[in-house]
C-alpha cells in the first residue's frame, strides 16, 4: 500500500483511539440461527459456494519453481496444482484416470513426473499421460484422452485460483474487484511458504468467518492473549464490492505519535486483515501474511475445516533483523517494529484463534443447533460481519438481514 494511504489510515486509527470510536455499520441488524444449522441452507452453499466458485488454492510462494504442487481436497473436486517446465500455473482433478487414485499425495512437494501408487501408471506434471503399466497387457497405449483431466486456473497478484469445474472460468480481476490495485502493492507474489496448520472445528464454517469480522470481543474472550496486543473495538473498514479490509490496531500504534509521518509504517500500527468473498482471509503483519481459507463439511453443517497457511513477505520493516517471537507477542505491546517470527504467528492462530475464538465458537454452535434462540445479534461496530452476511444472503437469494427493533 502506498505511504500515504498507509499514513491516512493511521491517522484514522489514531483518532478512533482518542475518540473511542469503531467502525459503523450505521444498523443492528438481526442474523437467523438457522443459516447455521439448516442442511438445505449447507448443501445450498456447498454448490453456489463451493463447488461451483473458483477456489484460492495458495499463493505463488506455494509453487515457488516448476516442478512444485500442492493439493487440496477441501471443496469437493481433489486438486493437484503445479508449476510446470515452463514455470505456468496449472491444476488438474488429483485422480488417476484408470481407477481414480490420486497422484499427489502430500499437502505439497517437488516432483515433475507422478507415478500412480496404485498400477504406476505415469503422468507429466503438465497433465500429460506418459506411461501406462504393462501398456500392451492392459491393452491401450498413451492416449490423450487419459490425461489428467485440466481444471481453469489463472494466477495473479500472486493469487493461485482454480476453478472445481473443468467447464468452470476463473476472472481473478472480477473476484478481486476493486481492491486489484491495493492487493498488488503488498507484491504478495513475492511470499516466501513458511508453514500450514489446520483448524478442525465443530462449527459452521460461518461463524468461523465472524472470528475474522469483529474485534469487539478482543478484551473480554482474549483478555491474557490478543488484548495485550491489539485494540478492542477500535478500527477502521473499507468495503471493495463483495471484499473487505479490516484495519485492527496494535498497542504499538501510540509509538508512532512520536514520529514523522514520513516513518509510519501500517504493519506497524495494525494487523490488516483482507477478506475474499466467499471464504478467504488474510491476516497481514510485518514481514508475514497468513493465509485462512474456511471449509464447510458437506454432510454436517457444524463442522468446518480452516486452513492456514503463514508465508513470509517481502514488505518487512524489521526493526535491526530481530524477530517478534511467541514469547517477545504479548510484551510491550507487540512490539511490531519488528518482522513477525512463525512462532509468533502460530502462537495467534493456536491460542488466540484455535483456543479462544474456535472454542467458542463450538458453544454458539450448539446454540444455533439447539434452535432456542431465533437469531443473533450483529452490532453497528461489527460491519465487516453483517458485510459477510449480507454477501451470503445475496448469493445464496435469502431476504435481506433484518433490522433489530427493541422489544
Ligand atoms: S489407478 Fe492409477 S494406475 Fe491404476
Ligand atoms: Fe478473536
Amino acid at each position: 500500500m502506498n505511504q500515504q494511504d498507509q499514513i491516512e489510515i493511521i491517522r484514522e486509527i489514531i483518532d478512533a483511539i482518542d475518540n473511542d470510536r469503531a467502525v459503523d455499520s450505521g444498523a443492528v441488524v438481526k442474523n437467523p440461527t438457522s443459516v447455521f444449522r439448516c442442511r438445505d441452507l449447507a448443501a445450498r452453499e456447498w454448490q453456489a459456494l463451493f463447488r461451483n466458485h473458483p477456489q484460492l488454492v495458495g499463493l505463488s510462494g506455494d509453487l515457488p519453481e516448476p516442478g512444485n504442487y500442492i493439493t487440496t481436497n477441501y471443496f469437493g473436486t481433489p486438486i493437484l496444482a503445479t508449476r510446470d517446465a515452463k514455470g505456468r500455473f496449472r491444476a488438474f482433478v488429483n485422480a488417476c484416470r484408470h481407477r481414480g487414485a490420486p497422484l499427489g499425495m502430500e499437502l505439497r512437494g517437488k516432483q515433475s513426473r507422478f507415478v500412480c501408487g496404485y498400477h504406476a501408471w505415469t503422468y507429466g506434471n503438465d497433465g500429460k499421460l506418459l506411461g501406462v503399466a504393462n501398456e500392451k497387457q492392459f491393452g491401450t497405449g498413451k492416449q490423450s484422452c487419459l490425461n489428467l483431466v485440466e481444471l481453469p486456473a489463472q494466477e495473479k497478484y500472486g493469487l493461485l485460483y482454480v476453478h472445481p469445474s473443468p467447464d468452470g472460468e476463473v476472472d481473478i480481476d472480477a473476484l478481486v474487484g476493486d481492491m486489484a490495485g491495493e492487493l498488488a502493492s503488498w507484491e504478495l507474489e513475492k511470499t516466501r511458504y513458511l508453514a500450514d496448520d489446520l483448524i478442525d472445528s465443530k462449527l459452521n464454517w460461518k461463524l468461523a468467518q465472524d472470528i475474522f469480522g469483529e474485534n469487539y470481543h478482543v478484551k473480554a474472550l482474549h483478555r491474557d492473549t490478543l488484548n495485550r496486543v491489539a485494540y478492542s473495538d477500535v478500527s477502521t473498514y473499507r468495503e471493495f464490492g463483495r471484499n473487505h479490509r479490516f484495519v485492527v490496531p496494535v498497542r504499538y500504534v501510540d509509538t508512532l505519535r512520536e514520529r514523522p509521518e514520513s516513518e509510519w509504517n501500517l504493519l506497524e500500527a495494525s494487523v490488516v486483515v483482507y477478506h475474499l468473498f466467499p471464504n478467504v482471509q488474510f491476516v497481514l503483519v510485518n514481514g508475514a501474511v497468513s493465509l485462512s481459507r474456511i471449509y464447510p463439511d458437506p454432510n454436517d453443517p457444524a463442522h468446518s475445516y480452516t486452513q492456514n497457511t503463514y508465508y513470509r513477505t517481502a514488505t518487512a520493516s524489521a526493526a535491526d533483523g530481530e524477530q517478534l517471537t511467541d514469547e517477545k507477542l504479548y510484551e510491550s505491546g507487540g512490539a511490531c517494529n519488528m518482522e513477525w517470527g512463525e512462532s509468533a504467528l502460530e502462537e495467534l492462530f493456536d491460542t488466540t484463534a484455535e483456543q479462544e475464538d474456535f472454542w467458542m465458537g463450538t458453544h454458539l454452535q450448539r446454540t444455533a443447533d439447539s434452535d432456542a434462540l431465533d437469531h443473533f445479534v450483529i452490532g453497528r461496530n461489527e460491519h465487516p460481519v453483517e458485510h459477510f452476511h449480507r454477501n451470503y444472503r445475496s448469493a445464496l437469494n435469502l431476504p435481506p438481514l433484518e433490522e433489530f427493533r427493541a422489544g
